[in-house]
C-alpha cells in the first residue's frame, strides 16, 4: 500500500491522499494568457487550470498566493480576495476543485516590501525601512496600529474565502513577503511587540492564526507556509526552524507548510532533512515542497517521514495529469 496515497486528516478536514498542488502564481501572461485575471478576478481558464489537477486525483489543491490588501499587491495578474467583488469567482473556483474530490485550499498574501509599487500607489510597507534587495526601494515602516489593520485584512480575506468554500487556508509567511519579512531579524528592527524575540517577530502571523481559528472554527484548516532556507543567511538554523514550528503549533495552526529548496536534502549539517527535523518538533501534519517530480520521490517523502503531505509544483504545472499517472504507478495499475 502506498504511503503517499493514504488519506490524512488536517485539523477538521480529510484529504483523500497526501499529494498536494502547492500555491503557484503564473509569472507571465505570455506563457498562459488564458489564465490571466483582469483586476485580480477569477477567469474560466483559471478554474479549468486548477480543476484539471483536482480531477487527476490530487488530494489538496492550493490556489496561488491571493492578495488580502490593495496595498500589498504583488502581481498585476494576481488574484485578490481583498474585496467582495472577488467573491463570486472564488466561489466557482472552490466548487470546481471540491466537485472533483480534492480539498480546495488557498494561500493568502500581503506583498509588504516585495509588493509592486506600481500597483500599490507608489508605496511599499514593511516591518522596518530595509530594502528587500540591493537597489530596490526601502519600504515605509508600519506603525503598530497599521500592523493591526493588516492583521484585520488577513482576517477579513480568510472569512471571505471560507464563506465561498475554501477549506484549507494558508498564510504566505515565506519567500520574503510581508509576514516573512517580519520574521527576519535582518529586515525587522522594531522595538514594539512585533520586533525583538522570535515570538515577537512571529506575532503578526500568530495573531492572524488565532483570529482565523476563533472565527472559522471547524470550517477550515488554517496554518502558514514558512521558508527557513531563505533565512539561513540571517543566522537561522535548526533551533530557529523548530522554534517557528512550535510557535505555529501553539497558535492554533492545523498544519505547517515548509517550502524548501530540495525536500530530499539533508539540512543544517545533520543526516536528516528539513522536513524530518520539522516533524520532530510538532505533532501537526507537515507539508513539504521542493524538487519532487517523480511518483517514487513522492512516495519516499511520505514513507521516510520527510513530510506528511508532499507538494508537487513545477511537475504538476508541466503535466496536469501528474497525479493520475502517479496513482497508476503507485498502485501498480500500469
Ligand atoms: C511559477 C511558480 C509560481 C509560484 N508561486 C508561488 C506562490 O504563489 N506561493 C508560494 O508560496 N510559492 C510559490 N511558488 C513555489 C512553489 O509553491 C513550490 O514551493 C516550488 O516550486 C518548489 O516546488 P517544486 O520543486 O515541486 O516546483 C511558485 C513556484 C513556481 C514555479
Amino acid at each position: 500500500m502506498s504511503h503517499a496515497l493514504t488519506p490524512i486528516s488536517v485539523g477538521p478536514i480529510q484529504l483523500r491522499n497526501r499529494i498536494a498542488m502547492p500555491p503557484m502564481v503564473r509569472l507571465s501572461p505570455h506563457v498562459a494568457p488564458e489564465l490571466v485575471q483582469t483586476d485580480g478576478l477569477v477567469t474560466d481558464g483559471l478554474i479549468e487550470h486548477y480543476a484539471q489537477r483536482a480531477r487527476a486525483g490530487t488530494g489538496l489543491v492550493i490556489v496561488e498566493a491571493t492578495c488580502v490588501d490593495p496595498a500589498g499587491r504583488v502581481w498585476r495578474q494576481g488574484l485578490n480576495a481583498h474585496d467582495d467583488r472577488s467573491v463570486e469567482g472564488l466561489r466557482v473556483l472552490a466548487s470546481a476543485i471540491t466537485a472533483a474530490g480534492a480539498v480546495a485550499g488557498i494561500q493568502l498574501v500581503h506583498g509588504g516590501p516585495q509588493a509592486d509599487a506600481s500597483l500599490t500607489g507608489g508605496l511599499t510597507v514593511g516591518p522596518s525601512e530595509v530594502a528587500p534587495a540591493v537597489g530596490e526601494p526601502e519600504p515605509a515602516e508600519l506603525t503598530s496600529a497599521q500592523v493591526l489593520l493588516i492583521e484585520g485584512r488577513f482576517g477579513e480575506a480568510a472569512a471571505r474565502v471560507a464563506d465561498v468554500g475554501f477549506q484549507f487556508i494558508e498564510l504566505h509567511a515565506a519567500h520574503g513577503y510581508l509576514l516573512d519579512s517580519f520574521v527576519s531579524p535582518i529586515r525587522n528592527h522594531r522595538a514594539d511587540a512585533f520586533g525583538g524575540s522570535m515570538e515577537n517577530r512571529m506575532r503578526i502571523i500568530t495573531d492572524v492564526l488565532l483570529r482565523m481559528k476563533a472565527s472559522l472554527g471547524e470550517r477550515a484548516a488554517v496554518g502558514a507556509r514558512i521558508s527557513v532556507f531563505n533565512h539561513i543567511a540571517d543566522g537561522f538554523g535548526l533551533a530557529e526552524l523548530q522554534a517557528m514550528v512550535r510557535i505555529l503549533q501553539d497558535s492554533g495552526s492545523d498544519f505547517v507548510d515548509l517550502s524548501t529548496d530540495r525536500v530530499l536534502k539533508n539540512a543544517f549539517g545533520t543526516e536528516r532533512t528539513m522536513g524530518q527535523l520539522a516533524r520532530d518538533a510538532t505533532r501537526l501534519p507537515v507539508l513539504v515542497a521542493g524538487g519532487v517530480s517523480t511518483p517514487a520521490d513522492a512516495e519516499t517523502v511520505v514513507s521516510d517521514g520527510h513530510g506528511d503531505i508532499v507538494c508537487v509544483g513545477r511537475a504538476m504545472l508541466a503535466d496536469p495529469l501528474w497525479t493520475e499517472r502517479a496513482i497508476e504507478k503507485l498502485t501498480g495499475a500500469k
